[in-house]
């Protein structure tokens, strides 16, 4: 049974990483997809690989581009139903005192600004779907404290906020609001993060990715596909009770590093 067929759905940052995952679930469960990025190349093999699928180069940090994004997806789509915001950049590892003040700045452009102006340009054609669904990609590091991170644990608390607020503003207009909190996630990133960890610590990959799933009940790290069926289903007419909430998919963990 597919529950999204014939939904319009555009998700950002879509051409790699979970983006893509949500994307392909999407178009498997029968929906219309648009998606957006800044990564060229990504984008031409996803459109050779899913034919059907929509795409446009779109920086969310740039205001002028995604306006321009959101007409070319909303008349591609003929609407929208669903507004996956998955757009989101780790940031520099630093501590507070020794934080770049750029590179402040531009994670809050990506995360919080951007997220912010897609959803402000999606809100009207949301409006007139009369079902429609806003998905914000927030993090563990959006529950709890993450040293050395700050950009990024302050923007995915920041999209708490948002959802909680878009969710009051929008209910009355049939638009529900979610935010997906996903933990450490299988892929090149977290490799990246424990061979980092691995070299300065001297201990080996295999000690580093155990300490870190020490940190969880469930001892693996999270699967895009996963994290892909949550945003299906949470789009559904499954989930038409479901608005405002934080949906935490991360194996329980229990910190965010
Ligand atoms: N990977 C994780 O462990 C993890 C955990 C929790 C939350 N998240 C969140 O999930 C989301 C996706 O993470 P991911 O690991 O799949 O990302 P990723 O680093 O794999 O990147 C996914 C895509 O984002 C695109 N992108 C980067 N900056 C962009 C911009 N300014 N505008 C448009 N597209 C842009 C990239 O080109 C890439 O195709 C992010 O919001 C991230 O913070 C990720």
């Amino acid at each position: 049974m597919t529950t999204s067929k014939g939904k319009r759905v555009l998700v950002t940052a879509g051409a790699g990483g979970i983006g893509r995952a949500i994307a392909e679930a999407f178009v498997a469960d029968g929906a219309n997809v648009f998606v957006c990025d800044i990564d060229a190349t990504a984008l031409s093999h996803m459109q050779a690989q899913l034919p059907g699928i929509r795409t446009a180069i779109c920086d969310v940090a740039d205001r002028a581009a995604v306006a321009q994004m959101l007409a070319d997806a909303t008349s591609a789509l003929g609407g929208l139903d669903v507004l996956v915001n998955n757009a989101g950049i780790a940031g520099p590892t630093a501590s507070v005192e020794e934080m770049d003040h750029d590179a402040w700045e531009a994670v809050l452009r990506v995360n919080l600004t951007g997220t912010f102006t897609v959803t402000q340009k999606a809100i009207p054609f949301l409006k007139r779907s009369g079902a429609g669904v806003i998905l914000i990609m927030s993090s563990l590091a959006g529950r709890f404290g993450y040293p050395n991170r700050s950009p990024y644990a302050t923007t995915k608390w920041g999209l708490i906020g948002f959802t909680k607020t878009l969710s009051r503003e929008l209910g009355e207009f049939g638009i529900r609001v979610n935010a997906i909190l996903p933990g450490a996630v299988e892929g090149p990133r977290i490799q990246q993060v424990l061979a980092g960890r691995a070299s300065a610590s001297g201990r080996t990959i295999e000690q580093e990715t155990a300490a870190a799933l020490g940190n969880q009940s469930i001892k693996r790290f999270v699967d895009p596909v996963d994290i892909a069926a949550l945003a299906v289903f949470l789009a559904s007419d499954a989930g038409r009770s479901i608005s405002g909430q934080l949906l935490p998919i991360d194996g329980d963990s229990q910190s965010a590093s």
